[in-house]
C-alpha cells in the first residue's frame, strides 16, 4: 500500500486524489488517508503531492512508521474524496514544518 505521511497534516493539497484509480483517499479535517484495503501500487499519486507526503510502504521513513497504521484507522471513518479541492490558506507556511502530528485533526 502507499501512505500518507506526517507532511501532509494542514498542506492537504489534495491534487493526490484526481490520479486514484480506486478512488482510496479518505479526506479528514486536515489530513487525508489511503485505505489500505483499497490501494493496488499504482504508484500514481506519490509524484503529484506537492508536500512529497506519499510514500511506498516498503520506502516509508523509520520516523514515519506510524503513519501505516493511522491511515488504515482514518480511512475507516472518514469518507471518500475524489475531487481536489483549495488547501489550505496557509498550507505553504507548513509545508516541511517538522512535529506536525500534533496537529492533526480527527
Ligand atoms: Fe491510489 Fe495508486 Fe496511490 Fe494507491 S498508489 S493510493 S491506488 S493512486
Ligand atoms: Fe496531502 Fe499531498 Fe494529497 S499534501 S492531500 S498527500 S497531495
Amino acid at each position: 500500500t502507499y501512505v500518507v505521511t506526517e507532511n501532509c497534516i494542514k498542506c492537504k493539497y489534495t491534487d493526490c486524489v484526481e490520479v486514484c484509480p480506486v478512488d482510496c483517499f479518505h479526506e479528514g479535517p486536515n489530513f487525508l488517508a489511503i485505505d489500505p484495503e483499497e490501494c493496488i501500487d499504482c504508484t500514481l499519486c506519490e509524484p503529484e503531492c506537492p508536500a512529497e507526503a506519499i510514500f511506498s510502504e516498503d520506502d516509508l521513513p523509520e520516523e514515519q512508521h506510524h503513519f501505516l497504521e493511522l491511515n488504515a484507522e482514518l480511512a475507516q471513518k472518514w469518507p471518500v474524496i475524489t475531487e481536489m479541492k483549495d488547501a489550505p490558506k496557509d498550507a505553504e507556511e507548513w509545508d516541511g514544518k517538522p512535529g506536525k502530528l500534533q496537529y492533526l485533526e480527527r
